[in-house]
């Protein structure tokens, strides 16, 4: 059933030829026709300098289509969507152009949401471009998502530069690992469940693991990844907005106001990682040639375009300690990296051992329980525990076994959405929650930031570690310093 309750949009990107826009939108976009939950009267507004006509985007939408929704295009659902398209060649940096915009927008009608897929250095323009062409309103929107700056101080620029034109309310910061079902999941899994409720803190909470591995490798992106690297492509944003999700007090609600506040406590009790303790605390990695399922791959300094002095790192593994009641004593250690065995979104809950053991005939040490949260492929949660084997015959033997949940086989009618679709949905029906608020991304900077600055001071190379395997030894390490393992 439709929501009639929501506005229609003028939906315009930005950026509307380039990479995010045809890998990422426009699929998004089609998905969301499909499943009905596009506003009869939205239209979408492609934007870009190239040369193009409106039926030229309409056949670029197209096969953006073909080469990556991965289905058949279905006529009817297309026919729907290629109506809503239309293209407006505008030069992002010519203030005047965007006079163009007071033709193909209705403010009166339909909100105006303004999607930056564009590279940071072109939103002063927009923003200004904007204002001075006089299409916006109070109700007017703006989308934008990493990179957001490099580190603090630029973000801080990108954010005043927006701030200038739009209020706090209206700017929505995407981060599309908030999109995911199974990092929403999160909110259901921890606040509507006692036995997870009562059972979250230093108590029962032995320590938690935070796994993003990707089995690609930089795919042709040289350029923009040598120069963030994977702290701040990956764990700057991503790892920490699960950290957040995981170690959250319950919000007073589900209201955006009250899990932004949440969210930034934790950030805030990060406990800082510095030069004295950043060799202890932290490993960076950097692929060499190696296997990934079979197939031999270069190494990152064989990459088309590398710079073979490069040192920048392709893997990071750290231990986040939090320093507030819930989670005294209890690390968060996190890990991602590129060119992993396979790609793999985890969280494992490690639960305290019992202190006492009354089956000494089947373990000497009591395995303690995990709660495991595959958050992508395999969307499910998994409990380890102990149980008896059956059978009459001697003691009771017991065996780690496994309480499996997997979402494609418990929803088999919902489908499973990729992250975009849910938040170009709640961009279009202006509801905040799922994004970031600009004090949430300059408090992850401050901590990301003095971390990379500690790694400059020590001059630390990356250690290397082989295409295809879990990251560099020292990671293991980092581990078993504390008596722990990776989950494997
Ligand atoms: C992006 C990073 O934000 O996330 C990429 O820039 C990374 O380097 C990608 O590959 C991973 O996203 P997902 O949804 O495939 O896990």
């Amino acid at each position: 059933m439709k929501n009639q309750n929501y506005k229609p949009c003028d939906l315009v990107i930005y950026g509307a030829l380039g990479d995010l826009s045809k890998r990422k939108l426009l699929i998004s976009l089609y998905r969301l026709e499909k499943s009905n939950l596009l506003e009869a009267d939205t239209r979408i507004i492609g934007v870009d300098r190239l040369d193009e006509t409106s039926e030229g985007f309409v056949q670029v939408a197209h096969n953006s289509l073909k080469s990556f929704l991965n289905k058949e295009i279905n006529t009817e659902i297309w026919d729907r969507l290629s109506q809503r398209l239309s293209y407006l060649k505008i030069d992002l940096t010519q203030p005047e152009q965007y006079l163009q915009l007071n033709a193909a927008v209705d403010p009166e009608k339909r909100v105006m949401v303004n999607y930056f897929a564009v590279a940071p250095f072109l939103f002063k323009s927009i923003c200004q471009g904007l204002q001075s062409c006089g299409v916006l309103t109070a109700e007017s929107r703006m989308v934008m998502e990493k990179p957001i700056g490099h580190d603090l101080k630029s973000s801080k620029e990108i954010n005043d530069v927006v701030e200038e034109v739009f209020q706090e309310d209206q700017v929505y910061r995407i981060d599309h690992y908030l999109g995911k079902e199974t990092v929403l999941n999160l909110l259901a899994l921890r606040f509507a469940n006692s036995i997870f409720t009562t059972n979250w803190n230093h108590n029962t909470i032995d320590h938690i693991q935070i796994t993003v591995g990707e089995d690609i490798g930089i795919e042709g992106r040289w350029e923009y990844f040598d120069k963030t690297g994977q702290l701040r492509d990956m764990l700057q944003n991503h790892l920490l907005q699960i950290l957040t999700f995981v170690a959250m007090e319950p919000p007073a609600d589900l209201e955006a106001e009250s899990i932004h506040m949440e969210k930034i406590k934790v950030l805030k009790a990060l406990r800082p990682i510095t030069v004295r303790n950043v060799e202890e605390k932290t490993v960076r990695g950097q692929y060499t040639t190696g296997f990934i399922k079979g197939a031999a791959v270069p190494g990152y300094l064989e990459e088309e375009g590398a710079n073979k002095e490069s040192t920048t790192e392709s893997f990071v593994a750290i231990r986040v300690d939090i320093d507030n009641w819930r989670w005294a004593g209890v690390p968060f250690y996190m890990r991602t990296g590129k060119r992993m065995p396979n790609k793999r979104t985890e969280i494992v809950v490690n639960f305290k051992q019992l202190p006492h053991n009354i089956f000494k005939d089947s373990f000497r040490d009591l395995p303690a329980n995990k709660l495991v949260i595959h958050l992508q492929p395999n969307e499910g949660v998994d409990v380890v525990m102990l149980n008896k084997v059956p059978g009459i015959d001697g003691n009771i033997k017991l065996q780690q076994t496994k309480l499996d949940l997997s979402f494609s086989e418990t929803f088999k009618k919902n489908s499973i959405f990729g992250g975009y679709e849910k938040l170009i949905l709640e961009a279009l029906r202006g509801n905040t929650t799922l994004f970031l608020s600009r004090e949430e991304i300059e408090q992850a900077w401050a901590w990301v930031d003095s971390i990379q600055d500690a790694w400059a001071q020590n001059h630390s190379a990356p250690k290397s570690y082989p295409a295809g395997s879990w990251g560099p030894i020292a990671s293991v390490a980092l581990l078993a310093r504390d008596g722990r393992a990776w989950e494997e």
